[in-house]
């Protein structure tokens, strides 16, 4: 008995030791990721995503809705995403065990129909919505199941909408402090000239953290790119309590960007974000976001100025791209984090993102998460 308690208290040290570090945390599986664009998956066809190491195939049968599975047939463990599909069902190219949408495997040709059919494979809850494919990883039964996000202005005739999708070299948690930390604006000089955001208020409830700013230009002039997605209807005033504000919420595990200018009612820019990990390790995401620009009161000018938009947001993705690639490979060489963060948004941003993950290292994807919140506290 003492080696195993001696076993468990060295591995709560060793628990307790990873949860200080953020960039060694898991993202919580139970709640819903896009995992694919919605065009990437063709009638008929199967496509392989990864969800923290995890293989998934997602299905879209000739009709009706598409669905998702662990990726490996039950006999001899390979991807099912080499399958065919006929009708609603998977046929795995090997041996051509069928599956259904449930997982099951509902024929296996050479039997005869007397013959007890295997056991089939795990099936993941999916939504699709947004352009996106939207999958749950997590635990089914576990409470904030129903939790899916609502984007309104993604269908709204007041906006279009421009979906994001790259593969980024970090741990997802760079990406929400990259976002939330409008003080980088330095780094965009050669984009967005010489602006300097004021922080104005940081709020947070239990599972989210939100900062206000505004912003002022100290020198050169308003680039191109950016006159045109911001629509500006007000000239901001100060003295009359008409600022431009930006406010930006992780709410987890997602991210929110909005942007009014000075007496809008509603936002000119809308962004949502989900930084999904693909590794074990999540060192990697993909990142989907779905930019939701204000159209401009003249009809059909937003598809005439959409290049330079794209052009734009393109410049500043790639900026921040290449730094929270850097900041994972300075946290690789150092082996731990060693940031010393000041600013208060950031500061209850990473202890909102430790509270809500979960400990990484499970000896397989298959493991149940452990919740930080269930670990005796250091
Ligand atoms: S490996 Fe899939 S049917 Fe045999
Ligand atoms: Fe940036």
């Amino acid at each position: 008995m003492a080696s195993v308690s001696t076993l468990s208290s060295t591995s709560s040290i060793a628990n307790a030791s990873q949860a200080r570090d953020l960039r060694k945390l898991g993202i919580d599986p139970d709640f819903w990721y896009p995992l694919a664009r919605s065009r990437a998956l063709k009638a008929g066809r199967t496509r392989q995503v990864l969800f923290a190491g995890r293989k998934i195939v997602l299905v879209r049968p000739e009709k009706g809705e598409v669905f998702a599975l662990e990726d490996r047939c039950a006999h001899r463990q390979v991807p099912l995403s080499l399958g065919v599909v006929r009708a609603d069902k998977l046929l795995c190219h090997y041996h051509c065990w069928t599956y259904d949408r449930s997982g099951a495997c509902v024929s296996v040709p050479y039997l005869d129909g007397e013959q007890t059919r295997p056991n089939g494979v795990r099936a993941f809850p999916v939504r699709e919505a947004y352009g996106l494919i939207f999958v749950y990883p997590g635990d089914v039964s576990a409470a904030g199941f129903q939790q899916f996000p609502e984007l309104p202005r993604f269908s709204s005739t007041a906006y279009k909408t421009r979906t994001l999708d790259r593969s980024i070299a970090c741990h997802w948690s760079f990406m929400h402090e990259n976002l939330m930390d409008m003080n980088h604006q330095f780094m965009h000089r050669s984009l967005m000239g010489s602006v300097r955001a004021t922080p104005l208020h940081v709020r947070s409830g239990d599972d989210w953290v939100e900062v206000d700013y505004t912003f002022h230009r100290s020198a050169g002039k308003q680039p191109l790119g950016e006159r045109l997605m911001i629509n500006r209807k007000q000239k901001p005033d100060a003295a009359a309590g008409r600022i431009d504000k930006m406010t930006i919420r992780t709410q987890y595990p997602y991210q929110r960007l909005q942007f009014w200018t000075a007496g809008a009612e509603n936002p000119a820019l809308d962004l949502w974000n989900c930084y999904v990990p693909t590794d074990i390790a999540q060192r990697r995401n993909q990142t989907y976001g779905l930019m939701m620009v204000g159209k401009p009161g003249m009809p059909g000018l937003i598809h005439l100025i959409w290049p330079f938009i794209t052009w734009f947001t393109n410049g500043i993705f790639a900026q921040d791209q290449e730094i929270v690639e850097a900041e994972q490979r300075a946290f690789d060489e150092q082996g731990e984090d060693r940031n010393q963060e000041i600013f208060p948004a950031i500061l209850s941003l990473r202890e909102l993102l430790r509270e809500k993950s979960v400990l990484l290292g499970a000896a397989s994807v298959d493991a149940a998460p452990i919740r930080l919140a269930d670990l005796p506290r250091a």
